[in-house]
Formats: C-alpha cells, sequence, structure tokens
C-alpha cells in the first residue's frame, strides 16, 4: 500500500492510474477503524481497480475541543487494517496542509443540516460538507463510499455532489453491527463495560422499530414513543433525539412509511451514538 502524505503526491498517484486506464474508489476516514470502514474499503475493492482511503481527523467538525482531542488515532494500526483489506492508498495529511492559516472558504448548505444532528452540533455538517470537497478535488476518485450509519451525512453528501455537479459516484453501504447489535463506531471504544450494555438499547430500540414497521403499524408519535420508552429512567443515559423525518429532505414524517428513517441519538455517560433504520417500500427494514 503506497501512503501519501502531501496534497501533490496524491493527486500525481490518481493521475498516474487515470492514465492507465483505472478506476479509482475512495474512502474517506478519520481512523479508529473498524469493521465498518473496512467494509467500505472492500466494497470499493470489488468494484475499482484502486482503493484510496484518507486518514483526516477533521477539526473542522468537532464542536467540542475535548472530543477532538480525545478521537482515537492509531495510524500504524489503521495502515496494517487497510493494507489487509486490499487498500492501494493511505492519504494523510497534516491539519494545516488541509487548513493553513489563510483558509476562509466553506462549503454549505441551507436545508438538510438544519435537522437530527445538525440541531445539536452547529457547524458541525459545514466541516464535513467542506473537506470532503476538499478530499473530492485531491483524490479525483471515480466513486466515492459512505455508511448509511450516518444517514444524514450521506444524504448531505449526496445532495452536495449533485448539486455542485461532482464527476463523482457516491456509494451508501449498510451499517456493520457487532454480534450483540450495537452499531460499530471509533467512539465505542470509550464505553465503560457498564455503558457499553446500555448502549444496546440502542439497537433494541432499531430492532422494535422494524418490528412496529414490519407490523403494518403506521402511527408516527406512538412510535417515538415507544423508543423514548427504551431509555426512559435509565441512569446515565439521555436522549439528544428520537425523529421520524423523510429520507429525501429530513423534514419530520406524518406517518411511519416507505421512504421515512428513524433517527436516534443517544448519550451513554460522555459518549453520543447514533443509529437509525431506513423503512423501504417492500417492508423489510433496511440498514442498506
Ligand atoms: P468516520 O466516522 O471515520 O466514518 C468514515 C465512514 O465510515 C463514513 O462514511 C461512515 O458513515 C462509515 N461508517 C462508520 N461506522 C460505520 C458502520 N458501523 N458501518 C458502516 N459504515 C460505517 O464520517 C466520517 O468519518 C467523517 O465525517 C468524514 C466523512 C471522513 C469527513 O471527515
Amino acid at each position: 500500500m503506497d501512503v501519501l502524505n502531501t496534497i501533490n503526491d496524491m493527486r500525481q498517484w490518481t493521475a498516474d492510474a487515470r492514465s492507465r486506464g483505472e478506476t479509482v474508489g475512495f474512502v474517506p476516514t478519520m481512523g479508529g477503524l473498524h469493521e465498518g470502514h473496512i467494509s467500505l474499503v472492500r466494497a470499493s475493492v470489488n468494484e475499482c481497480d484502486r482503493t484510496v482511503a484518507s486518514i483526516f481527523v477533521n477539526p473542522a467538525q468537532f464542536n467540542e475541543k475535548k472530543d477532538l482531542d480525545q478521537y482515537p488515532r492509531d495510524l500504524d494500526r489503521d495502515s496494517a487494517m487497510l493494507e489487509s483489506a486490499g487498500c492501494s492508498a493511505l492519504f494523510t495529511v497534516a491539519d494545516k496542509a488541509m487548513y493553513p492559516d489563510e483558509h476562509e472558504t466553506w462549503v454549505y448548505l441551507d436545508r438538510l443540516p438544519e435537522h437530527l444532528c445538525g440541531l445539536d452540533r452547529p457547524g458541525h455538517f459545514r466541516g464535513v460538507t467542506t473537506v470532503v470537497t476538499k478530499l473530492f478535488n485531491i483524490v479525483d476518485p471515480h466513486r466515492a463510499y459512505f455508511g448509511w450509519k450516518d444517514a444524514q451525512q450521506a444524504t448531505i453528501i449526496k445532495r452536495m455532489v449533485e448539486d455542485l455537479n461532482f464527476a463523482v459516484a457516491i456509494r451508501c453501504l449498510p451499517t456493520v453491527r457487532d454480534a450483540d447489535g450495537l452499531a460499530l463506531s471509533s467512539r465505542n471504544r470509550r464505553l465503560s463495560s457498564d455503558e457499553r450494555k446500555k448502549a444496546l438499547l440502542v439497537p433494541r430500540a432499531i430492532e422494535n422499530a422494524k418490528e412496529f414497521f414490519l407490523a403494518q403499524k403506521n402511527d408516527r408519535q406512538a412510535l417515538i414513543d415507544e423508543t423514548e420508552r427504551f431509555f426512559r429512567g435509565v441512569e446515565g443515559v439521555a436522549v439528544d433525539y428520537i425523529s421520524l423525518v423523510s429520507l429525501s429532505d429530513l423534514e419530520e414524517a406524518s406517518e411511519v412509511a416507505p421512504g421515512t428513517m428513524l433517527a436516534l441519538a443517544v448519550r451513554v455517560g460522555q459518549t453520543r451514538l447514533i443509529d437509525n433504520c431506513r423503512f423501504t417500500e417492500d417492508r423489510s427494514c433496511s440498514d442498506s
């Protein structure tokens, strides 16, 4: 696996691949890699001639300095995981290379960030869309891979790519979970063993939502109340939001129906967990 530490080296690498007629897949990450990230790398390796992953802990998308400082960083471990998944190149650069002191250009969307996680995390999605734009311009991939676990992020990136006419195909993949159902996240390693047990309420609430939909129920408030009840009175657990929204515009949906999504964010101790389930036409509730 090639390791590229400058923007110019990254550009040249893709230019060389493109000149050989190869397709380039791209998996942007912030490191702290787990099987969720690796599933994206594998999909890219299957579909593209060459795969680039980036590791950049993007300061512009963190609201709390403590969260940024505590973000897991282990480049050796991450590189070994990428290499064994068949990744061809790793792009990782210093903060100053991405955001020199004179940086003042931002990419933001008007409406999609004004829902769900965007309400608790002002400026977060502006940081995401700006860094993803920069990474797309630097890496210049044919396809880029994102996880539905971060459904709002995936929706925002797809909108941005259409609105700004990026020549990148966006692929979104299902949430990878631990055997007990907890969605994999770089932040899970911060959970104590007691918190880890409480965190399982999140996938249980998601399972319940799937059953609710499968049972042909459609009452929005009933689903939100049932979901809320999983967390009520549990010490050390606080709900940030439980929302039923339309997948296309993330506006509140009036009933549980195909094309809507139940999304939730819950704090377990200091750790914020998000999860969702999307309700599809065939009444299967998809992670994909
Ligand atoms: P990060 O949290 O490292 O996630 C990188 C990618 O992995 C995202 O597309 C995310 O949705 C996906 N992912 C995370 N957990 C997953 C899981 N359990 N199953 C499947 N996919 C999962 O998301 C970011 O980084 C950043 O915002 C980034 C896009 C890199 C911009 O800085």
